[in-house]
């Protein structure tokens, strides 16, 4: 028999659009099923301050075409502490929350782990990532919106680009993950992209640029993933400057415009749909597991699995683009 009468939500780490969505679809479902509902603000943290408030089902109304997250968003120092988790934990005693739903990316889930094992306390996470970068699940909320900005913005330094016929590169955000860079440059129709998945030396980022401006194209784009395996775009263009003096570069970097904005159709519709499914998990009494979309399909992940940093990309994409860039 379910015993859960009364769920905690809150959203941690880099925040993601679709966010909100989830969260109205948490609350929404949970106050179906006869749950009571609480908001923690500011993720880990304000769980620890007690930053907690009743939620009823017009403290989501509204909400779903909201970029960021209305719960705020926070990276807790103290939540990587077991003295941190303990006053989280005596918090949730206090509140009368009986299980958790986290929406976030690897850190959040990784402390969600942490604790859901610590304290033996019901957990369900939702992946809320723009990089979409966990494992068992084929996209992340956020993610399909970060890669129409990215998308939108590459159009508009393409027009400037082939003006002054020159070479750029942009870079995106992703963590230690390609997914942006490598679909971003699909979608865009850049030249190529660099990700931290295929060795710079194995990339034919190189033989790109001279074929680009040799097949009378005059001006190239080529996406550059930030990481440290990648140099970022201002490490690749010193190396191409050196390299070509004759091309006139330039140095875009996206930055945090790439997290706002509203939603795609895309993003609120997976939200919503992982929002409803994380109240079903704990109803069937699930713990401790990520919701995650598998070929359509709502699937659960344990966090051990979720958290592995190895989710594959598709390398094939990446002679795609070469294809399509020749
Ligand atoms: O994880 C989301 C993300 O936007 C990454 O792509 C990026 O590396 C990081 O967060 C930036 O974090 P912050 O907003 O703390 O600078």
């Amino acid at each position: 028999m379910n015993t859960i009468k009364c769920i905690g939500i809150l959203t941690s780490g880099g925040d993601a659009p679709g966010m909100n969505a989830a969260i109205r679809a948490v609350t929404r479902t949970a106050i179906y099923n006869g749950m009571g509902v609480k908001g923690i603000y500011r993720g880990y943290k304000g769980l620890i301050t007690g930053e907690i408030e009743t939620f009823k089902t017009q403290n989501v109304s509204n909400i779903i075409q909201m970029g960021g997250t209305i719960l705020k968003t926070a990276r807790s120092a103290e939540f990587m502490t077991p003295e941190g988790r303990k006053q989280a934990y005596d918090k949730l005693q206090e509140e009368g929350i009986d299980a958790l739903v986290t929406i976030g990316g690897d850190g959040t889930l990784t402390g969600a782990r942490i604790f859901a094992q610590e304290f033996n306390f019901p957990i369900v996470g939702i992946p809320g990532t723009i990089d979409n970068d966990l494992s068992g699940t084929d996209t992340t909320i956020g993610y399909d919106t970060a890669l129409n900005t990215i998308m939108q913005a590459v159009d508009k330094i393409r027009d400037t680009a082939s003006s002054h016929e020159r070479l750029f590169f942009i870079e995106v955000m992703g963590r230690d993950a390609g997914f942006l860079a490598l679909n971003g440059a699909i979608a865009s129709g850049a030249e190529a992209a660099v990700i931290p998945e295929v060795e710079i030396e194995k990339n034919s980022i190189w033989e790109t640029i001279q074929n680009g401006f040799r097949k009378s194209k005059n001006s190239s784009i080529v996406l550059v993933a930030e990481s440290e395996l990648t140099g970022g775009a201002m490490g690749i263009a010193e190396r191409v400057k050196a390299n070509f003096p004759q091309f006139d570069v330039r140095v875009t970097i996206l930055g945090h415009v790439q997290r706002g904005g509203s939603p795609t159709a895309i993003d609120r519709i997976i939200a919503s749909r992982m929002g409803e499914a994380s109240i079903n998990a704990l109803l069937e009494d699930q713990r401790n597991v990520m919701i995650g979309l598998q070929n359509e399909q709502i699937v659960y992940v344990p966090f051990s699995k979720a958290i592995k940093k190895d989710k594959p990309i598709n390398k094939d994409l990446m002679e795609t683009l070469r294809i399509l860039s020749i």
